[in-house]
């Protein structure tokens, strides 16, 4: 079945446009390797009968194409969008299948399926968002948030994206999917292959991959290979094998992935009841996951659903920083790949494949770009792990990023803030509990932290005590945290 035929209700035709040369394709043309066969850039879903855009590059919201809008029931009107606030609502109390995925409740913005049939889901998305209130007095801020993306069924954001570009998959008539991953793509793409009864090839990086993340893939029933090489190594072989094989490409390039990315935005606005934060603060690595909410957040203004955008700021970690160099810079008009060290294995990513997108998205919400270091990250985690929500490395670069963005003044204490945590802290205990032992950070690694850094270090860390099966030994274990936590208050 073809991508614009439909099944129940008339749908908007969807198609690729280009983001570098403008070119637009049906979605079934696009090449193997999801790169413009005119200029190799990457392209992006639109609705043209929903939504247009003039041009990519001038970074401002498409606007909404009125002629159809009324025939299509489509919002607009006022009514209109408050009538697909109160339908997305009234689905999360819905049993039917698609409407228990916070993904496809939002399918009004997802329109490409031929058929609905075809959606392979775990019932992703419905994220829940957690104040953190002793990060935000510590930082004097009054409204922080951390959307917990970490909540999904594999553990990570990459599912709400999985469930769209594996169900086109599954529509284009694949049996094998493949993607090359640093760990959360692969663990995700491998549940909902299997669950589509479908193939999967996995490309990671040897000794790179935090276990949490491989076991899954091996659970799933992944084909899996450990490449010698690093993330972008990985990507450069997939990229080959998917015009060699008959193989579906999943990693983000593909554009389906972001179109179910985006709806992480449109939650995030539903559960501040439609006025969105000040600030959604996101981690980068390949650097697709900031345009997908912020093209969330477009496509939500054009429809005139929310009145005005987040300002969306992407932070990397000080060893796979190409994005902050191209930000800081060249006022992101330039880019140069680096080669790619951070603990944060998730996003030890040199080469991301998605910068211009990235830039894009900082230009139109007015986002900053930051880096953070080793400590900085090892510090934020421990804090968000305190707050009893956790997540992992790659995740915690969001608060160590806002503590620069508020010391900068970027960010003022009024204003609302959003942490986006893409995964889940059982991802990577092997950091966790390094860091708790004391053996994350080389000797030289903590020499160079500022002392009330490391002092807000040594406080939070909380080593496991192997002790003899005895309630005194217990009880003295028991009084010395008392006494210690009665000394630091
Ligand atoms: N956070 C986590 C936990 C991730 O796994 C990733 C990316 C990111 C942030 C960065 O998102 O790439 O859209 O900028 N992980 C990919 C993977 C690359 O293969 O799992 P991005």
């Amino acid at each position: 079945m073809s991508e614009t035929q439909t099944i129940s209700v008339p749908r908007p035709a969807p198609q690729l446009r280009c983001i570098g040369c403008g070119a637009v394709i049906a979605g079934a043309d696009a090449a193997e390797d999801f790169r413009c066969r005119a200029c190799g850039n990457l392209f992006e879903v639109e609705y043209p009968e929903l939504l247009v855009r003039d041009s990519w590059r001038d970074s401002k919201p498409p606007t909404l194409a009125a002629n159809d809008a009324a025939r299509m029931g489509h919002p607009d009107s006022i009514h209109g969008a408050e009538s697909w606030k109160e339908l997305w609502r009234g689905r999360r109390l819905s049993r039917e299948r698609l409407n228990r995925s916070g993904v496809w409740r939002f399918r009004e913005l997802l329109p490409f399926m031929a058929d609905d049939e075809n959606v392979v889901t775990l019932e992703e998305g419905n994220t829940p968002l957690y104040a953190l209130p002793r990060s935000a007095e510590s930082l004097g801020i009054e409204r922080l948030f951390a959307k917990h993306q970490g909540m999904n069924p594999t553990g990570s954001f990459k599912d709400t994206g999985m469930t769209a570009a594996l169900s086109v998959a599954k529509e284009r008539g694949f049996t094998w999917v493949a993607c090359a991953s640093t760990g959360n793509t692969s663990a995700s793409m491998a549940a909902y292959a299997a669950r589509a009864g479908m193939r999967s090839l996995v490309l990671i990086p040897e000794g790179k991959v935090a276990w949490g993340k491989l076991s899954q893939s091996l659970d799933y029933g992944a084909v899996t290979c450990q490449l010698k090489t690093d993330f972008d190594g990985c990507v450069s072989v997939l990229a080959e094998l998917v015009r060699r094989a008959p193989v579906y490409l999943l990693n983000s390039v593909n554009p389906y992935r972001l179109e179910g990315q985006k709806t992480a935005g449109i939650e995030l606005a539903e559960a501040m009841d439609w006025q969105v934060p000040d600030h959604l603060i996101v981690p980068g690595g390949n650097l697709a996951n900031s345009s997908a909410l912020g093209k969330g957040f477009l496509e939500l203004l054009a429809l005139r659903m929310i009145d005005r955008l987040p300002r969306i700021s992407v932070i990397q970690a000080e060893g796979a920083n190409p994005l902050f160099l191209s930000w800081t810079q060249h006022q992101g008009n330039e880019f140069a790949p680096v080669e790619a060290h951070t603990r944060a294995t998730a996003i030890r990513i040199g080469n991301p494949a998605s910068w211009q997108k990235a830039v894009g998205i900082l230009r139109a919400t007015g986002g900053w770009c930051e880096q953070v270091s080793e400590q900085e990250i090892a510090l934020a985690k421990a804090e968000i792990g305190a707050e009893g929500i956790g997540c992992e490395p790659a995740s915690a670069v969001t608060l160590a990023g806002l503590k620069k963005l508020r010391a900068q003044g970027h960010i003022g204490k009024q204003e609302t803030v959003v942490l986006l945590l893409t995964g889940h802290t059982l991802k990577d205990p092997e950091y966790t509990i390094d860091l708790h032992r004391g053996k994350l950070l080389t000797a030289q690694e903590t020499a160079a932290m500022p002392a009330t850094q490391r002092a807000e270090l040594e406080a939070m860390a909380s080593a496991p005590q192997v002790l003899e099966p005895s309630v005194d030994a217990v009880m003295r274990v028991l009084d010395e945290a008392v006494q210690s936590r009665m000394v630091r208050g």
